[in-house]
């Protein structure tokens, strides 16, 4: 996955490629270039690194001029992150200039044609395999760029989008898409390409997601030209207006993202609720599961498919909708779920859970679950995208846009709209009592006054993170409904602070893990009352009898695990249902200030990109 940005207008490129490459670095950043075209022809630059590294050497070179431009953020997959493989990549010939974000899956058929023709290659990249097949099918057949592109596009197995030039017209940029994200943002007389909106909407509010097997051709003043790969067709463009606040895209005083997000989560889970949770009435009213009733009142098992932190919360949507709704739920990896032949059969009830709704082996398991005839129903917090689109019927998280690359305020969103589906359906299949219904949504409603109260435990953690910094090796523990949450506190501190860390079902320690515990492993055990509370004592216990630091995360005017463990963070009641709401945020920032403290960057982790859009 990787990030791609283009303009075509009458401003100079530069500023706006430079600047838009930077919002995009959630994407990818390993490496990034950028290729600005006048009348003579280009400037290319590329590096290794982040886009700051490619704004010192564009410092240090000639700047830039001109009114054209495409440029590239990137996350490596074919190649080392390197100069050489750093997009654009340029043809044979000089002549076309391309960025591509996705993968060629044929690439290596392809290169081995083009290397009989004379073709040579100089990076390992499959991108630079497509721009010599656009140019050896252009020479050959004498076709315009775009037509070239076209007929290229038809021999892809595999996802991209992308943005091509040609040296010698450089009033025209080809795009394309199929798998991968690419917005085009629409002013008079210019065009913003982008793998999202963010980078353009400083300029413009007028944009159109292109749809998969789309092309457009964009022309200097004229109107934008949009196309099917498939067979030339035209398309009628249907431009809507972006409804993004800017404030939600800015660090503001914090320092990372991450530390922004984790510190919204009042708001953001007040935005998950707004309009579907209103108290006062004990009503829950979703649109999506209004029109979809009777497939969930009848539904007979519902498997849930996500990645990562979603898989996290889906685990959790397991616990809630089979508590509350008593339906049986499967958990699967949409990587796993996508290679095998799973049990789905005609109007099972598939939830994906995405926050990007770009991720690519969810998107393909949302697609075998539709080609098999579930019902598939979407948990998704990106407005508009394919996870988005391709559902059945779905529901947004409302979390706004998430920067920082290890979700937190998606979670949370998440599991709230979890928590509102299985009370809705267990209120519809009768499996929850009217007094367990009302009692579980007021208090629901007081989730986000309860985080705001958990947020302020920050000082306690710094106090914690300065003590295990140094540490290699974490466990985390907890039991029924915060066991992923143990999983979640580990990723977290995996993620950003790259201490190893593994999160076990507390009872499961016993099973192996607990061999690893001396006086060096900090333990982070989920203690609140609920859940076992006398079981998990019993744990506490095993590891002190080991010598492990126990850090517990216990209900405010705990006294037992309070004794017993070696550092408490306390945090207020709530019924076991919506705890993973509370006890995942002291986690949150748990892994944040280790990672603060070890100088790392908490938004851009090595190795990681926000939206996995490969597989
Ligand atoms: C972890 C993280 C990833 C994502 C995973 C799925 O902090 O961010 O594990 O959760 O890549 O991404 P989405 O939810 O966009 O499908």
């Amino acid at each position: 996955m990787c990030g791609i940005i283009g303009y075509l207008g009458y401003k100079d490129a530069y500023p706006i490629l430079i600047n838009g490459l930077k919002k995009l670095e959630y994407r990818g950043y390993d490496s990034s270039g950028i290729a600005v075209f006048d009348n003579n022809g280009y400037k290319l630059y590329k590096t290794k690194g982040k886009v700051s590294e490619l704004e010192k050497k564009i410092i240090s070179g000639s700047i830039i001029q001109g009114t054209t431009g495409i440029g590239h953020t990137r996350w490596a997959t074919h190649g080392i992150p390197d100069d050489i493989n750093a997009h654009p990549h340029v043809s044979n010939s000089k002549e076309l200039v391309l960025i591509h974000n996705g993968i060629i899956e044929n690439y290596h058929s392809l290169k081995v044609i083009l290397l009989k023709h004379g073709f040579t290659f100089k990076s390992q990249t499959d991108t630079e395999v497509l721009v010599n097949l656009i140019e050896y099918i252009q020479k050959k057949n004498k076709l315009s760029l775009e037509e070239a592109v076209r007929i290229s596009l038809n021999e892809i197995i595999g996802a991209y989008s992308i943005a091509i030039v040609e040296r010698s017209h450089p009033e025209r940029i080809v795009i394309a898409k199929l798998g991968s994200p690419l917005a085009l943002g629409i002013n008079d007389r210019e065009f913003f390409i982008a793998s999202d909106p963010i980078p353009f909407i400083d300029y413009t509010k007028n944009a159109l997601y292109l749809k998969d097997g789309e092309m457009a051709i964009l022309r200097k003043n004229k109107e934008l030209d949009l196309r099917k790969i498939l067979n030339n067709h035209k398309i009628s463009p249907i431009i809507k207006e972006l409804k993004i606040n800017i404030k939600e895209i800015e660090k503001g005083k914090y320092k990372y993202f991450m530390l922004k997000e984790i510190n919204e989560q009042p708001k953001t889970i007040l935005d998950t609720l707004r309009g579907r949770l209103l108290i006062t009435d004990g009503l829950i009213y979703i649109d999506s599961i209004e029109s979809n009733k009777d497939i969930f009142l009848k539904a007979k098992g519902i498997t849930i498919v996500a990645c990562g932190t979603s898989w996290h919360a889906s685990l959790i949507g397991e616990y809630l909708l089979e508590e509350l709704a008593r339906v049986p739920v499967e958990v699967e990896y949409a990587s796993e779920f996508r290679y095998r032949n799973p049990i789905i059969k005609k109007k099972d009830i598939v939830i994906v859970i995405s926050q990007s709704g770009e991720t690519a082996d969810t998107i393909a398991a949302l697609e075998l679950a539709k080609k098999k005839g579930a019902f598939v129903f979407g948990i998704c917090n990106v407005v508009g995208s394919s996870i988005a689109r391709n559902v059945d019927a779905g529901i947004y998280t409302h979390a706004g846009p998430e920067i920082g690359v290890a979700s937190t305020k998606s979670f949370t969103a998440q599991i709230t709209v979890l928590v509102l589906l299985a009370l809705k359906i267990g209120k519809y299949r009768s499996t929850i009592t009217d007094s367990r219904y009302n009692y579980l949504c007021k208090e629901l409603g007081s989730i986000p006054d309860k985080v705001n109260s958990t947020l302020k435990i920050d000082d306690t953690i710094k106090r914690i993170s300065k003590i295990y910094h140094g540490v290699n090796n974490f466990l985390y523990l907890g039991r029924g409904i915060n066991f992923p949450v143990a999983l979640e506190g580990a990723l977290k501190l995996k993620e950003i602070s790259y201490i190893h860390a593994e999160g076990y079902p507390a009872a499961e320690m016993k099973h192996g893990p607990i061999a690893l515990i001396d006086e060096s492993m900090p333990v982070v055990i989920i203690a609140t009352k609920k859940g076992c509370y006398e079981k998990i004592i019993g744990n506490i216990q095993e590891i002190k009898a080991r010598k492990g630091k126990v850090i517990a995360i216990v209900n405010e005017g705990d006294f037992q695990v309070s004794m017993l463990a070696d550092h408490v963070i306390k945090i207020p009641n709530v019924s076991e249902e919506l705890s993973p709401l509370l006890t995942v945020i002291p986690l949150q920032i748990l892994a944040y200030q280790i990672a603060f403290i070890l100088g790392e960057n908490v938004d851009q982790p090595r190795n990681l990109a926000k939206s996995v859009t490969v597989e």
